[in-house]
C-alpha cells in the first residue's frame, strides 16, 4: 500500500481563506480581529515563526500587532505588556511566543494573560474548559490543527483507537482531549503514551490513528505502524545534511518513506501539521473576538 498524503498546505489555506472571508464581513460592521504576539529575545526559529504569524494575520485582513524585546528583558517587564495588551480593545488575541529566556518564569507570563484572549490555550481556564467540552475553550492551535485535519481529509475518528505519542502540555494533553470529546473529529478511544510506556512500538500498532509529537527526528519506524494506519505527523526536527544549503534538513518525528509504504494516509514534513497551526491561529483570534462582542 502506498499512503495518501494529507496536504496541510492546502488544508490551511482553505481554512485562512474561511477565516479572512469572516474577518471581511466583521469589517463590513466595522470590526476587526486583532492579535498582538510578544516576542523576546532573538531565537531564529522563534523570529521565523513570528513572521509566519504576521504575515498571516495581514493576509487575512486582522490587525497585527509585533512586540519584540531583546533577550535580557526582564520578566515584570514582559509581565506589564502582556498587562497593557489585556486592556488594549483592539486587541483579542495574545501570543507569547515559547521558549521565553530562562529567567523569566514561563508559567506567571502564560498565566497573566487574560484567559478571553489566549489564543494559545495555554491558560489554566481554557485547559480545564477543554477537558469538560466547554465549547467556548480555546483550543491549543497544533492539537485543534491536527483535529482539522483529520475531519477535513475524512478521516472517521469515532470508535477508532488514537494513540497518542508524546505527553506534552502544548500538544499530546490537548490532543487526547480533543479525541475523546463528544463530535466530529472526537469520540475516539485513546490511548497517550510516553517514554516510560512499556513496548511501546506494540501500542502503537494497535493505532487506526497514530499521531508522533515526541521531538525526536524519525523516531517512529515502520515497526510502529499497523497496515492502513493513518500517521500525523506533529514533529519538526532539525538534522544536519551537508548537501543542503543551510546545513540542515527538516524531518519529522516518523521515518517518512518506510511508514508511507504501509500507512493508509500520512502528513509530510514540512507541509502537513505546521501550516495548520497558524491556521487555527487565526480561527482562534477571530473565536476570541466573537466571544468579546458577544
Ligand atoms: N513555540 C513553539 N510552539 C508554540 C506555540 O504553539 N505557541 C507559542 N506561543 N509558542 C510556541
Amino acid at each position: 500500500m502506498s499512503a495518501r498524503i494529507i496536504d496541510g498546505v492546502a488544508l490551511a489555506k482553505a481554512i485562512r481563506e474561511e477565516v479572512a472571508a469572516e474577518a471581511a464581513k466583521l469589517a463590513a460592521k466595522g470590526m476587526r480581529p486583532g492579535l498582538a504576539v510578544v516576542l523576546i529575545g532573538e531565537d531564529p526559529a522563534s523570529k521565523a515563526y513570528v513572521g509566519s504569524k504576521e504575515k498571516a494575520c495581514i493576509e487575512a485582513g486582522m490587525h497585527s500587532v509585533k512586540i519584540a524585546r531583546p533577550a535580557t528583558a526582564s520578566e515584570a517587564e514582559v509581565l506589564e505588556i502582556v498587562d497593557q495588551l489585556n486592556a488594549d480593545r483592539a486587541v483579542h488575541g495574545i501570543l507569547v511566543q515559547l521558549p521565553l529566556p530562562k529567567h523569566i518564569n514561563t508559567e506567571k507570563v502564560l498565566n497573566r494573560v487574560d484567559p478571553a484572549k489566549d489564543v494559545d490555550g495555554f491558560h489554566p481556564q481554557n485547559v480545564g474548559k477543554l477537558v469538560i467540552g466547554d465549547p467556548t475553550a480555546l483550543r491549543p492551535c497544533t492539537p485543534y490543527g491536527v483535529q482539522q485535519m483529520l475531519i477535513r481529509s475524512g478521516i472517521e475518528t469515532r470508535g477508532a483507537h488514537a494513540v497518542v505519542v508524546g505527553r506534552s502540555t502544548i500538544v499530546g494533553k490537548p490532543m487526547a482531549n480533543l479525541l475523546i470529546q463528544t463530535g466530529p473529529g472526537g469520540d475516539a478511544t485513546v490511548t497517550v503514551c510516553h517514554s516510560k510506556t512499556r513496548d511501546l512500538p506494540g501500542v502503537c500498532r494497535t493505532a487506526d490513528i497514530l499521531i508522533a509529537a515526541i521531538g525526536k527526528a524519525e523516531f517512529v519506524t515502520r515497526d510502529f505502524v499497523k497496515p492502513g494506519a493513518v500517521i500525523i505527523d506533529v514533529g519538526i526536527n532539525r538534522v544536519d545534511d551537508a548537501s543542503k544549503p543551510r546545513g540542515y534538513r527538516l524531518t519529522g518525528d516518523v521515518a517518512y518513506a518506510e511508514c508511507a509504504e504501509i500507512a493508509s494516509a500520512i502528513t509530510p514534513v514540512p507541509g502537513g501539521v505546521g501550516p495548520m497551526t497558524i491556521a487555527m491561529l487565526m480561527q482562534n483570534t477571530l473565536q476570541a473576538m466573537r466571544q468579546a462582542v458577544r
